[in-house]
């Protein structure tokens, strides 16, 4: 069964001191979290070493990172590598934000190899899909997102897809308000386990987590996690509230 995955993406907010209180205030919620999903954070990366030592004792919380490089180490200045995440316990690191291929031209090519070398290093690609508007509008969606996913993907071994965590989020859906409906999401979610299951085979289909982003807010969530093919979700803005994140947690 695939497992139940709540990430909170907070982007490039928040200074340290906001980003310290909101962990304390979402260690203070420790008893209200759902237990049956596994709760992740990915802040700023300039906080990765503080949180992970807060969070050394507090392993309910999952520490990500919201980028990386593919390479091990060498020079890449202002680079973060996959060994600098796993020497801080880091578990899980999006790839592929649409944030990243819009404004830092990140390519399939090189999102293959980011999501390669995380798994080399026992990291959880959190790989995000997801369409513009122009291309909904277009009703091409479905082929643009599968070739989203084929792309950056397909050439991994069944046994290295089946740890990745795949968001969709279509990309008029975040930051906008504007939430894909139950029924939308669940199409494209649906889609991609049935193009993994043909790839793949039936277990990794089964096992595989996707997860959903865009304006999933505590009054939406419950819908939307209710579908057959949403596992979870990628929380920007209400990740940033720790009741409405841990309200969230409770809409499986
Ligand atoms: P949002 O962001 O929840 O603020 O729409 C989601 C994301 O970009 O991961």
């Amino acid at each position: 069964m695939s497992k139940q995955i709540l990430a909170g993406n907070w982007k490039m907010n928040l200074d340290y001191a906001e980003a310290k209180k909101l962990v304390q205030d979402l260690l203070k919620l420790k008893d209200k979290f759902n237990k049956d999903a596994e709760v992740v954070i990915c802040p700023s990366p300039v906080y990765i070493a503080v949180f992970a030592e807060i969070l050394a004792k507090e392993k309910w919380i999952k520490l990500g990172a919201q980028n990386c490089y593919f390479a091990d180490n060498g020079a890449y200045t202002g680079e973060v590598s996959p060994v600098q995440l796993k020497s801080l316990e880091v578990d899980y690191c999006i790839v592929g934000h649409s944030e990243r291929r819009d404004f830092f031209n990140e390519d399939y090519a090189l999102l293959a190899k980011k999501t390669k070398a995380l798994l080399n290093h026992g990291i959880t690609p959190i790989f995000c899909c997801g369409e513009q508007l122009q291309v909904r509008e277009s009703n091409v969606y479905r082929e643009f997102v599968m070739k989203q996913i084929e792309e950056a993907l397909f050439s991994l071994s069944a046994e290295e897809i089946s740890k990745v965590v795949i968001a969709y989020e279509p990309v008029w859906a975040i930051g906008t308000g504007k939430t894909a409906t139950a029924e939308q999401a669940q199409e494209i979610h649906a889609l991609i386990r049935a193009r993994v299951t043909a790839k793949f085979g039936e277990k990794v289909g089964k096992e595989i987590s996707i997860i959903y982003g865009g304006s999933c807010k505590p009054e939406n969530a419950k819908e939307l996690f209710a579908q057959n093919d949403i596992n979870g979700g990628l929380i920007g803005g209400a990740s940033l509230v720790a009741k409405d994140f841990c309200e969230i947690s409770n809409s499986f």
